[in-house]
């Protein structure tokens, strides 16, 4: 049986204190607000299809959309209900293209699904954009249902306005390894390096990504979000495809894991969130951001196969 005391003491999850709300919401921008301009690095409490005429178009290097799947789920007390593949692509369609409107003409689009949407999405990617690739997240999380397979993976879309003319920096987004099977050649290692934390090999990524693990409470990144992603996964799209500088938008910005990891990495963000709490959240983790720009799992440049590599590589060489 689990120490509950311990457990408790160890829950990093993110909370807000009562006195600290008005001070967050004072972040906050509404649609009052942006109507009087548009700003760089904002928060917006909207429904996104009432404030997108009020984004201006072209203007963002980078977008990452983690919409509401085909599924039923409550984000908050508000229901999204799952519907036929027809009726979610025509959802799709109804915020869709006015979403790529935002993008500059040499920008990247990143979008997230699971199985069973990700068809619909497909189609309406298609439908605006050039897709570059597909990317598969193993992700580990739940207990799996009885009667089918675990549902233990999402994609991740990408695509980009002009497939002659888009920015992409393999060399920030390679990953450190473990060594399997560590050659020698004349006695010393091939293609992989000795330290005293272990042999690791720093690899190309591929499009197969086994190395992240859902945000959970021991975590200082978890909120309480149903579907928070992981930065670690969002700091690999910002750092392949923007530069420092860039604009960053997320129109589904959930907890803010975009807009926090943007602001980490010293890109500029905007976010729009429905969920006035959401939003607090978000507040919250950028200000954190301000001081604490680690992301978990990547370090010295590279992204380490698990987040404790890292740590246990630097302990062992100290
Ligand atoms: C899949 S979640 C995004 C999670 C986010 N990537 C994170 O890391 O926390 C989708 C979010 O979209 C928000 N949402 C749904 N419909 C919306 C709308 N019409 N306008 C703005 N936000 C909306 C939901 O409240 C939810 O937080």
């Amino acid at each position: 049986m689990p120490d509950v005391k311990q457990r408790a003491s160890r829950n990093r999850t993110l909370q807000l204190e009562e006195q600290e709300i008005s001070q967050l919401d004072q972040a906050i921008i509404t649609v009052e607000d942006l109507a009087r301009g548009f700003r760089d690095d904002s928060v917006i409490n909207a429904d996104l299809m009432e404030c997108l005429d009020l984004i201006p178009d072209g203007h963002f290097d980078l977008i990452i959309i983690d919409p509401p799947y085909n599924l039923d789920k409550e984000f908050n007390g508000r229901k999204f209900t799952s519907m036929t593949s027809a009726a979610y692509e025509q959802y799709l369609h109804s915020w869709f293209g006015k979403v790529c409107d935002k993008l500059s003409p040499h920008g990247t689009l990143y979008i997230c699904g699971d199985w069973r949407c990700t068809s619909s999405i497909q189609q309406v990617l298609e439908e605006h954009l050039t897709v570059m690739n597909r990317i598969t997240w193993q992700r580990e999380k739940g207990r799996g249902a009885k009667t089918n397979w675990k549902n233990a993976m999402e994609d991740i879309w990408f695509a980009v306005r002009d497939p002659h003319h888009y920015y992409f920096d393999l060399e920030a987004v390679k990953m450190k390894r473990k060594v399997i099977a560590p050659y020698r050649e004349n006695g010393k290692p091939k293609d992989w390096e000795e330290t005293a934390g272990g042999k690791f090999r720093t690899t190309h990524p591929s499009n197969f990504w086994d190395d992240i693990s859902v945000p959970f409470w021991s975590m200082p990144e978890n909120t309480e979000h149903p579907t928070q992603k992981p930065e670690k996964l969002y700091a690999k799209l910002i750092l392949a495809s923007s530069r420092v500088g860039d604009h960053i938008f997320d129109p589904f910005m959930g907890s803010g894991t975009a807009a926090v990891v943007a602001a980490k990495l010293g890109r500029h963000y905007c976010g729009v969130e429905i969920n006035r709490d959401y939003c607090r959240w978000a507040v919250k983790r950028l200000r954190i951001a301000q001081t604490d720009k680690s992301i978990q799992g990547y370090a010295d440049g590279v992204f380490w196969e698990r987040n404790t590599l890292k740590a246990r590589a630097s302990r062992a060489s100290n």
